[in-house]
């Protein structure tokens, strides 16, 4: 029994917002910085208000119609999302109640911008163990609201959006292997340290990271995690169709490829439109290239994630 993907969609809010624009509000920092560092050029940010289960549900109502399975068959709804609407219920019961379904297992994951391939592994994971047969997997995010718009270093990095797949059970391949994992001691190196105590927000709510040291950290791991899905199905990097990293930063994309051997034309890029949307920046990428014909039927495509925490996964697919 496979887990087999059967359809993709996403959704991203309102028109792009270029680097030219955070300079005209008022942000210090300018086109050539913010390309050269991270191949950035637009995201999209979601209007107040807007939060991460209407830009969820929109992508999973696309899965949905591409895979032709109807709401109320779903038995699984998993959500990865570090900026839910509410500390609870989770988004994934928010997404379930929009969708009109009622009795699947429905839960959040929180594994930042590796939270995609985490709510993968696990669909996958339940719906081999035979006790599932219709997965709905999303990743959303509105980091927007987590930004420090005063911080020139993190808030010119990230976008909002949201990207969804469906999963069945199939005797046919579907995902070849999954991975994920996590060091808990790098917790420090990019997180929003603050909470909600007694009805007021204490400690700092704003996303901090240390960039060096990210950016050391998911090249390594990313090449690390991609190679162990490969050997896990018994393919070398290189048999691979189609590679999507994270897409957090093109310098980070590239040094993956490279260290991989797996060569530029065959890595899906959408971080020069999105930015970093954390846990859909997988999902939107995959969906735009399996939409322009690119993934095609019986091809092989690595997805991977890291994020705060440290966690890290992948996933390796076959259409
Ligand atoms: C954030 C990152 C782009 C910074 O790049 P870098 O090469 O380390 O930065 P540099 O040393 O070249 O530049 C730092 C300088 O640029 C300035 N700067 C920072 N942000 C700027 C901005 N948006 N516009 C203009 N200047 C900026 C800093 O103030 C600093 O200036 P100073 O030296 O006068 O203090 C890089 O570290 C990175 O991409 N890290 C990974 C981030 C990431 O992907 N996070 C998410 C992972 S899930």
């Amino acid at each position: 029994m496979y887990a087999r993907l059967i359809g993709t969609g996403s959704y991203l809010p309102g028109n792009p917002v270029t680097n030219d624009d955070l300079a005209a509000r008022g942000i210090d920092t300018n086109d050539e910085w913010i390309v050269t560092r991270t191949g950035i050029r637009s995201r999209h940010l979601a209007a107040p208000g807007t939060t991460s289960s209407e830009l969820g549900l929109i992508a999973a109502q696309r899965a949905l119609e591409m895979s032709g399975v109807s709401a109320a068959d779903l038995d699984l709804i998993i959500v990865a999302t570090s900026t839910p609407d509410f500390i609870f219920p989770s988004t994934a019961c928010l997404i379930q109640a929009n969708l009109g379904n009622k009795g699947a297992a429905a839960f959040d994951v929180q594994a930042v911008c590796a939270g995609f391939t985490y709510a993968l592994g696990i669909a996958e994971k339940f719906i081999r163990s035979g006790s599932h047969k219709r997965a709905l997997v999303i990743g959303a995010e509105v980091f927007s609201r987590i930004l420090d718009w005063n911080d020139r270093g993190t808030c010119v990095l990230f976008g909002d959006g949201a990207g969804a797949i469906v999963l069945e059970a199939s005797d046919k391949p579907g995902v070849l292997a999954t991975a994920m994992h996590a060091d808990g001691s790098q917790n420090g190196i990019l997180n929003v340290p603050g909470q909600i105590c007694g009805g007021q927000v204490t400690g700092d709510p704003f996303l901090r990271m240390d960039g060096p040291s990210v950016f050391k950290f998911a090249v390594r791991v990313l090449a690390d995690i991609a190679e162990e899905v490969c050997q896990i199905a018994g393919i070398q990097t290189t048999d691979v169709d189609w590679l999507i990293p994270h897409q957090a930063n093109i310098r980070i994309i590239e040094a993956t490829g490279k260290k991989l051997g797996v060569d530029r034309n065959k890595v899906i890029v959408t971080v020069d439109r999105h930015g970093n949307t954390s846990a859909a920046s997988v999902p939107l990428a995959l969906d735009e290239a399996v939409r322009d014909g690119r993934i095609q039927r019986g091809q092989k495509v690595l997805v991977e994630g890291v994020g705060g925490g440290f966690t890290w996964g992948a996933a390796l697919l076959e259409f």
